[in-house]
């Protein structure tokens, strides 16, 4: 059986949550969210109906509700009949140190379990108990009784302690843990990390984590799919482009990359306005600010945009983790969507997760995908640096400027599709009012590539002139 942990997105992670009848450990340095974890884990378990129980042994009961923020306080005063607590903060002083040794804390503790029938038990802040114990193996007996005694009245427990140097502060507690859950704080971005879980599995690495103002948020590094995928055939919309291309499958991943002024962008909306036109729905997320531009072409393209979601999300310093979960939620219902400009994030730490989960959710959901992606040099030789996107798109396509007979021409170049026979020469295009016109291939061009081109024939010639 398992307890949720009330934490948003956690039992997920958790394979449901904690065990009942578990003792558990959160751990973490100052400020990491270990306080508001052990509430959020009690204030949920009161709204489903059960009796819980916080202790604090360092901070004092008033000290904590004061600094709570106003959502999650305006949950405990919702429940305030079914969450009782013991304030240890407040009587240590006033009693001693005495009250904190093992057999007096657990005899107030169990007491309030039996008389208020308590199922959920938050201690918070293990740090005192060094006060009245001067070694490991007695800190580690001490909890050890303590978590036999819980457990023989039927309690789940979160407990909290401090993080020294990568580890829980004595290293102690671990060992008598059911699970250890470890919070994190790099500066930028909060992160959660399960380390153990007794009798059940758990998805490892580190997820992301948020604390909100009524409660926290757990953005787990995997997405989970419904997996409703239905595999059918899909046309991109660009006219010629799809025969091209060949076979598109609903779920394909489809790369654009190319420098700025390649039009990446209305090859989205194009992609888009198909669908819509057809009445489903689609999703365009853009890293750069051109919402405007992206209305009216989709309005020059006679699309009343009402199935088109349209959505500028500003990269700054949002977490991927979040960003993932916060695309999954508004692409429920749409069969298509563009991302516009992933390359914003391909230096972030999260990046390969964030692409790897994003795009293996969309492929499961069959979402057909257009990702652009910018390259920073306009003319020249440009590789697509990222291997992220790069190994998971079905299809790829790269967009570049050439200087054809003194004119610089918009060219396109298909670097990989699922389909074998898919067209492996230079493709030029024109962006118009309507769209994306592909003109045609471009014949006798050789080093199209490098921005440079020369005739074929020219070439030819030099080579004959050479043997001559
Ligand atoms: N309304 C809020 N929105 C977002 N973050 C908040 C809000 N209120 C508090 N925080 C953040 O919560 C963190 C404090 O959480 P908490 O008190 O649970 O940490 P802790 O790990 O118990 O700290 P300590 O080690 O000091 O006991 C702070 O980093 C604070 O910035
Ligand atoms: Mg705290």
């Amino acid at each position: 059986m398992k307890v949720s942990t009330g934490i948003r997105n956690l039992d997920r992670v958790m394979d449901g949550g904690f065990v009942e009848r578990s003792f558990n450990l959160v751990y973490g340095g100052g400020g990491t969210g270990k306080t508001l974890f052990t509430m959020n884990f009690l204030i949920s378990g009161a709204e489903s109906g059960k009796n819980v129980l916080y202790v604090t042994l360092e901070e004092t009961w008033e000290d904590i509700t004061r600094k709570l923020p106003p959502g999650i306080k305006e949950r405990l005063n919702a429940v305030s009949k079914r969450f009782h607590y013991l304030d240890f903060g407040s009587m240590r002083p006033v009693l001693g140190r005495e009250i904190l040794k093992s057999d007096v804390l657990q005899e107030a503790i169990s007491s309030s379990v039996v008389v208020n029938n308590v199922s959920l038990v938050g201690i918070d802040g293990i740090a005192p108990l060094t006060l009245y114990y001067d070694d490991d193996r007695r800190i580690r007996n001490a909890i050890f009784d303590l978590s036999q005694s819980l457990k023989s009245y039927g309690v789940t427990t979160v407990f909290t302690s401090e993080e020294i140097e990568g580890r829980s502060r004595y290293g102690v507690e671990e060992f008598v843990s059911d699970s250890v859950i470890r919070l994190i704080y790099t500066g930028r971005s909060r992160r959660l990390q399960v380390l153990k879980t007794r009798g059940s599995g758990f998805i490892g690495g580190l997820h992301g984590f948020e604390i909100t103002n009524d409660g926290l948020q757990v953005y787990p590094r995997v997405m989970f799919s419904e997996g409703k995928r239905e595999i059918r055939a899909e046309a991109i919309g660009i006219s010629k482009l799809d025969t091209m291309i060949g076979e598109v499958y609903s779920g394909d991943v489809i790369l654009l990359a190319g420098p700025p002024g390649t039009g990446k962008y209305l090859f989205g909306v194009q992609f888009i306005k198909n669908v819509c036109s057809s009445g489903k729905r689609a999703l365009f997320v853009s890293f750069e600010d051109n919402l405007p531009n992206i209305k009216r072409r989709l309005m020059e393209m006679g699309e009343a945009s009402k199935n088109c979601k349209l959505v500028h999300l500003d990269p700054g310093d949002m977490d991927l983790y979040k960003l993932m979960w916060e695309i999954r939620d508004r692409a429920r219902d749409v069969s298509r969507m563009v991302i516009h400009g992933i390359n914003v994030f391909s230096e972030r730490e999260e990046y390969s997760d964030f692409v790897h989960s994003l795009f293996s959710y969309t492929r499961n959901e069959g979402i057909s995908t257009l990702v652009t992606y910018t390259i920073p040099n306009i003319i020249g030789t440009n590789v697509i640096a990222d291997k992220h996107v790069v190994n998971v798109a079905n299809h790829i396509v790269k967009l570049l400027f050439a200087e054809i007979n003194g004119e610089l021409k918009r060219v396109l170049v298909i670097l990989k599709a699922q389909s074998p026979n898919h067209e492996r020469g230079l493709v030029e295009y024109r962006l118009g009012k309507r769209g994306v016109i592909i003109v045609g291939k471009i014949e006798e061009m050789e080093g199209i590539m490098s921005g440079t081109p020369t005739k074929q024939m020219e070439i030819q010639k030099r080579v004959q002139k050479f043997f001559k």
